[in-house]
């Protein structure tokens, strides 16, 4: 299939990047960094979490951050929200769109959200109903979608039907993630040659998390597969709180690095995402993990 001419990309590292950071970070910082992100161009910034506090310290003060959130006009601030407890509290603060999340292993969906597969589909459908019927966007978050920290390999068709079960909930667009960045290469065709049988791929995105320096050459690979939505996260930060010894998604700065090289339309401006990238990085005390970003700025 040919490669998309435009790609979006969905900046997840203020949520999944920061919700895994040691070091805590202010909400003048989180707001400046999502703020920096938008004005770097980046059409989807997700912003924050509207989840146990207890479960995921980072992200308690995602309603203040929402409500101090200065927007650009035609970006967009989704916050990931598991009940309705938190659709609640981020209607109440302003998001207008939202995502959910399951995952396609039960081993991960106890550990993530102490409940089975079928279980949290069911304790979704009534948010996603209530996020359609405010007129909210909504995106469905596939977790574990190439392998699982405590059951090992997950069938690709395991990972279809759950994201049908999604897209019939009323999600606008799946987002597979691989949770603990295991995936290579043929991994990622093999899945996707069942998926995008029964999703079309413009409904698809792809969220690679970068653990064994495989994102960018799994984001080439689903470039090829006609997937033209990624997430990513600016320096590659975080990792995930229930899959231990996973990194950050893979860097914001190394796919666009990739997308430039391949000719492909962003309206990203990568230095300033390398700028913001080596801020945020030195504001949590490390070095950026973005091979792209750190090369710019040497
Ligand atoms: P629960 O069913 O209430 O059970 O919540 P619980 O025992 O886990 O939590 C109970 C406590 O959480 C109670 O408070 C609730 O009020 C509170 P307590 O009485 O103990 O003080 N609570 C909430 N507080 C604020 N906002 C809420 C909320 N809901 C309950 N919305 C639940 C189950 C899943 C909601 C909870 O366990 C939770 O929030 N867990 C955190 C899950 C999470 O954020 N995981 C990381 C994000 S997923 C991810 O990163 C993967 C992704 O990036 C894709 C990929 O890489 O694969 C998306
Ligand atoms: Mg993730």
């Amino acid at each position: 299939m040919a490669r998309p001419a435009r790609v979006t990309l969905v900046e997840v590292g203020p949520r999944d990047g920061l919700q895994n950071e040691a070091v805590p970070v202010s909400l003048d910082i989180k707001l400046a960094l999502v703020e920096r992100l938008a004005a770097a161009g980046l059409p989807v910034v997700e912003a924050g979490s509207f989840v146990s506090p207890r479960r995921v310290p980072q992200m308690a003060g995602s309603a203040e951050l929402y409500r101090r959130l200065t927007r650009r006009p035609g970006t967009a601030y989704p916050a990931l929200v598991p009940n309705l407890q938190g659709l609640a509290a981020a209607l109440d603060a302003g998001v207008t769109e939202a995502a959910l999340f399951v995952s396609a292993s039960e081993g991960f969906s106890q550990r993530n959200i102490a409940c089975s597969i079928a279980d949290s589909l069911a304790r979704i459908a009534p948010v996603a109903s209530e996020v359609i019927a405010q007129g909210v966007r909504l995106r469905g978050y596939v977790s574990c979608v190439l392998g699982c920290p405590y059951d090992g390999a997950v069938a690709p068709e395991a990972v279809a039907d759950i994201s049908a079960r999604l897209l019939d909930l009323g999600c606008d667009e799946i987002s597979l993630g691989d949770t603990i960045g295991i995936g290579t290469a043929d991994a990622v065709r093999a899945l996707l040659d069942v998926v995008a049988a029964r999703i079309p791929a413009e409904r698809i995105a792809m969220h690679f998390h970068d653990t064994y320096g495989q994102g960018v050459a799994n984001v080439l690979v689903s470039l090829e597969a006609g997937i033209a939505t990624f997430d990513c996260s600016v320096a590659g930060l975080g990792g995930c709180p229930f899959a231990v010894g996973a990194t950050g998604n893979v860097a914001t700065e190394d796919v666009l690095y990739l997308l430039n090289g391949l000719g492909i339309e962003t309206g990203i401006d990568l230095r300033s995402v390398a700028e913001t990238g080596a801020w945020i990085s030195a504001q949590l005390g490390r070095d950026s993990a973005s091979r792209a970003g750190r090369a710019l700025l040497a």
